[in-house]
C-alpha cells in the first residue's frame, strides 16, 4: 500500500470561492452549547470546515454548471432524464432506473418492494437509513461483514467484504425463504470507508446463485470502491475505473445509489437494475412518493448535473486525487499517533474515541463527546458514527454499543484545499495532547427515529 505525506495536486482550479470565517473560541462554546453538543445541529455560519459528510457538499464542475443551465423542466419525458439513464448504463451498465430525490427514497422503493415481515437482510455492516428501510415492512438488518471490519487496527486492504461463512450460518437457521435480499455496500461507510474486493463479489454472486438470493448493493461510493480495487487487487492494476464499476455491477441483480456522493452533486438519487420485476416494483411506487418515473423528485437540471457527475467521478485522475487527499488528512494523524481507523478510507478519516478518550464511559457517548470538543477547539464539524448512530436494539430497546465508536472527518469532493486538511490536522493533534481535559457527556434529550440528528447531550462534570 502507498504511503505518503505530500499533499495531492489539484486536478482542477477554483473559479469560485466562498468566503468562511473561524467564529471567535467566545462564540464558538457558546454555539456548540446552543447544539446540545450535537454537531448536527450547529449552525453552518458558525463552522469553519465543514466535515459533517460527504453527502451533498461537492463542488460541482464548469461542466455540471453548464449542464444547470440545459434543464429540461417538462413534468414528463424530460431530455435530462434519459442524459441521466444513458449515463447510468454507460459508467454502471444498468439497463433499468428510476430516479429519486435521493439515497434514501431509492432505498424505500427498494426495500419495500423486497422485504416482507419477517425476513432478514443481511449486509456488510449497516447503514443508518438503510437499516431503518428494512425495519419500516417488517425485517431486519444482520451483519455479515467480515470481523476484521470491526476491529480499527487490522490492516486487510478489504475490510468491507461479506463473510460468506457467516451467510451461510443465516442461510441455514432461516432458510433461503426467510432472506428478503443480500444487500451489499461499496466502500463501507460505518466500517471506516472500507472497500469490498472483486473476488468477494464474484464469490458472493456464485453463493447466491446457488439459493436464488438477490444481491442488491448500496453503490454510493462505488466509484471509490472501484479505485481501490484498482490500487489493491491483483489483475486490476491498469483497468480503467469504468470497466472495474461494470464488472462490479455485473455481479448485482439491482442497486440503490445516494448521487450526493460519488456523482459530485448536491443532490440526487437512484434505483437501478438488471431486474425487470424490481424495475416495474419500484416504477409503480415511485409515483406515490418521489415524483414521475422521469424526474422521482429531482428537476431535470438536477438529473443534468448527476449523469455528468457519474461520468466525471469515475475519471481516474479525479479519483485518485480524492481518495489522496483523504489519505493525506490521516497521515497526519497517523504520524502523530492519534488513533484513526487504519486502513485510511476512501471519503473519510474515522477517529477511534475508544482510544481517544479511554477515560469516559461508553455510556458518556466518547466519539458524541470528541465531536463537540472538536469543534470546540477549531470550529472544524465532525460526526459521531458510534453507539448514538446505532441506535438502540428494536427488540429490548436497550442501547447498543458498537465495537467501532468513532467520530467521522468526512472529506468534501473538490471543496478544501490541503491547507484546510492541515488545519484540520494540527487542531486534532492539540485536542489529542490535552485529551484527558475532556469531559463525557449526558443524552437529556432522544427523538425516536435516527436519534443522532436530533439528541441533545449537556457535559458532565469530570
Ligand atoms: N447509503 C449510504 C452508504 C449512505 O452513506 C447514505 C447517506 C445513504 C445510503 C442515504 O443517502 O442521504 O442521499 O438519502 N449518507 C450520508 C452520510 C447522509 O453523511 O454518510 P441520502
Amino acid at each position: 500500500m502507498i504511503e505518503i505525506m505530500q499533499p495531492p495536486v489539484e486536478p482542477f482550479k477554483i473559479k469560485v470561492v466562498e468566503p468562511v470565517i473561524i467564529p471567535s473560541e467566545e462564540r464558538r462554546k457558546e454555539a456548540i452549547r446552543e447544539a446540545g453538543f450535537n454537531t448536527f445541529l450547529l449552525l453552518s455560519e458558525d463552522v469553519f470546515i465543514d466535515l459533517l459528510t460527504d453527502s451533498g457538499t461537492s463542488a460541482m464542475s464548469d461542466n455540471q454548471w453548464a449542464g444547470m443551465m440545459m434543464g429540461d423542466e417538462a413534468y414528463a419525458g424530460s431530455k435530462n432524464f434519459y442524459h441521466l439513464e444513458q449515463a447510468i448504463e454507460d459508467v454502471l451498465g444498468f439497463k433499468y432506473v428510476v430516479p429519486t430525490h435521493q439515497g434514501r427514497g431509492a432505498e424505500h422503493l427498494m426495500f419495500q418492494h423486497l422485504v416482507k415481515p419477517g425476513q432478514i437482510v443481511p449486509r456488510n455492516m449497516y447503514f443508518t437509513t438503510s437499516k431503518l428501510h428494512v425495519e419500516i415492512p417488517g425485517g431486519k438488518m444482520v451483519d455479515t461483514i467480515i470481523d476484521e471490519a470491526h476491529d480499527p487496527d487490522n490492516l486487510h486492504p478489504f475490510k468491507g467484504n461479506m463473510d460468506l461463512n457467516k451467510l451461510q450460518e443465516y442461510v441455514d437457521d432461516y432458510g433461503p425463504e426467510k432472506i428478503a435480499c443480500v444487500s451489499v455496500e461499496m466502500n463501507v461507510n460505518m466500517a471506516g470507508g472500507q472497500p469490498v474486493s472483486m473476488e468477494n463479489l464474484r464469490n458472493l454472486r456464485e453463493f447466491c446463485n446457488k439459493y436464488n438470493l438477490k444481491i442488491i448493493y448500496d453503490a454510493t461510493r462505488s466509484s471509490e470502491n472501484a479505485y481501490f480495487i484498482r490500487e489493491r487487487e491483483k489483475g486490476y492494476e491498469n483497468t480503467p475505473i469504468i470497466d472495474i464499476l461494470k464488472e462490479m455491477m455485473s455481479y448485482a441483480d439491482g442497486c440503490i445509489h445516494s448521487s450526493k456522493k460519488d456523482c459530485l452533486v448536491n443532490i440526487g438519487g437512484f434505483l437501478a437494475t438488471h431486474d425487470k420485476e424490481i424495475f416495474e416494483g419500484a416504477r409503480n411506487m415511485v409515483v406515490v412518493y418521489e415524483g414521475l418515473h422521469t424526474y422521482g423528485g429531482m428537476a431535470g437540471r438536477d438529473m443534468e448535473a448527476v449523469a455528468r457527475g457519474l461520468r466525471e467521478g469515475a475519471q481516474y485522475e479525479y479519483l485518485n486525487y480524492r481518495i489522496n487527499q483523504v489519505r493525506y488528512l490521516g497521515e497526519l494523524l497517523k504520524e502523530a499517533n492519534v488513533p484513526i481507523v487504519k486502513p485510511i478510507g476512501g471519503h473519510a478519516v474515522f477517529l477511534d474515541a475508544l482510544k481517544f478518550l479511554p477515560h469516559l464511559e461508553r455510556e458518556q457517548w466518547p466519539a458524541q463527546t470528541l465531536a463537540g470538543a472538536i469543534y470546540e477547539d477549531s470550529a472544524v464539524r465532525s460526526m459521531e458514527r458510534g453507539a448514538v448512530s446505532k441506535g438502540r436494539d428494536k427488540e429490548t430497546g436497550e442501547n447498543v454499543f458498537p465495537a467501532l465508536e468513532l467520530v467521522r472527518l468526512t472529506i468534501p469532493r473538490r471543496v478544501y484545499t490541503n491547507t484546510h486538511i492541515e488545519y484540520t490536522a494540527g487542531s486534532i493533534i492539540s485536542l489529542y495532547e490535552k485529551r484527558d481535559t475532556i469531559p463525557g457527556l449526558k443524552m437529556v434529550y432522544e427523538p425516536k427515529y435516527l436519534r443522532f440528528f436530533q439528541s441533545r447531550f449537556e457535559q458532565i462534570e469530570l
